[in-house]
């Protein structure tokens, strides 16, 4: 089963000659690396995110942070640094110095909030090509406060020290969440809709509000007693819950489809169940 992690960062680089469609001297770029993997039993993590920092700052930020593109780095010395370029050459770097753990699914890259650059490998599901393509998502986004320790019950008290830092700190600490929640499908002639979309409040309500809002994660939920609350394990548990109840109602031609998680601005995690690996071999 994979789950996909993003991160983000940020550095801002200027030109010598600014390429084609530019007409300013530089950006305040803002690059987001998604990361694939398998969530590791004993940690609850894919990758630790601090490996995944690292990569960012050695591979991104250190080389480019205040350079002049096209003077500074032998790549864009013949290489326009257009944003499809600089994608290109983010990918190369980043893919190469990921341990092994994580292999790089996508890199973004805004020079703007307006434009975006992307490469990905992340498959799209083959179950969306039973209903008409362009395949039609809502997402809905729901927020949460809780808080939470990050200990694995399979690790020694030095091991989990080791590996969450202070997020191990026994007493927890706390996380605004946010919750994304998309529905695939076609719409329903008679409403034009999805799906009910109050019926989806209720459901979330039922399965994530209700259960971890101003909660102690470990301490307060069924959940998470056992099971270690990284947002890995969070996405997936939702998805989980929410897919059971959902099950019980008539979807029409509607399906869950995606889970995301922000536990922070700069940590989002998500999820599109296990239909999405079996598409993944068969691709
Ligand atoms: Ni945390």
């Amino acid at each position: 089963m994979t789950m996909y992690l993003r991160r983000r960062a940020s550095f801002s680089a200027g030109f010598q000659q600014p390429p084609p469609g530019e007409t300013g001297r530089g950006h305040d770029y803002l690059v987001e690396m998604t990361v694939g993997g398998v969530v590791d039993a004993n940690t609850g993590m894919v990758i630790n995110i601090r490996d995944v920092d690292a990569v960012l700052k050695g591979q991104v930020i250190r080389p480019l942070q205040g350079c002049l593109l096209d003077a500074d780095i032998p790549q864009f010395r013949d290489t326009l640094p257009t944003p499809e370029n600089l994608v290109l050459f983010l990918w190369d770097r980043c893919r190469e110095a990921l341990p092994a753990e994580g292999r790089l699914a996508r890199m973004t890259l805004w020079p703007t909030a307006a434009l975006k650059a992307e490469l990905s490998q992340i498959p799209i599901p083959l179950k969306s090509l039973e209903v008409d393509p362009p395949m039609l998502t809502v997402t809905r986004t729901y927020d949460f406060s809780a808080s939470h320790r990050l200990h694995s019950a399979a690790l020694s008290d030095s091991e989990n020290a080791e590996i969450f830092g202070k997020c191990n700190w026994e007493n927890g600490h706390g996380h605004n969440y946010e919750v994304e929640v998309t529905l695939a499908g076609v719409p329903d002639p008679a409403t034009g809709r999805l799906w009910d979309a109050a019926c989806l409040d209720q459901a979330v309500k039922e399965q994530v509000l209700d259960p971890y809002d101003h909660k102690h994660l470990n301490y307060d939920t069924a959940d998470f007693c056992t099971l270690n609350p990284t947002s890995e394990n969070l996405t997936q548990v939702i998805w989980a819950n929410l897919s059971r109840r959902l099950s019980r109602e008539d979807l029409g031609k509607a399906r869950l489809y995606r889970v995301a998680v922000r536990e922070t601005a700069r940590n989002y995690f998500e999820y599109y169940g296990e239909d999405a690996e079996t598409t993944e071999e068969a691709l």
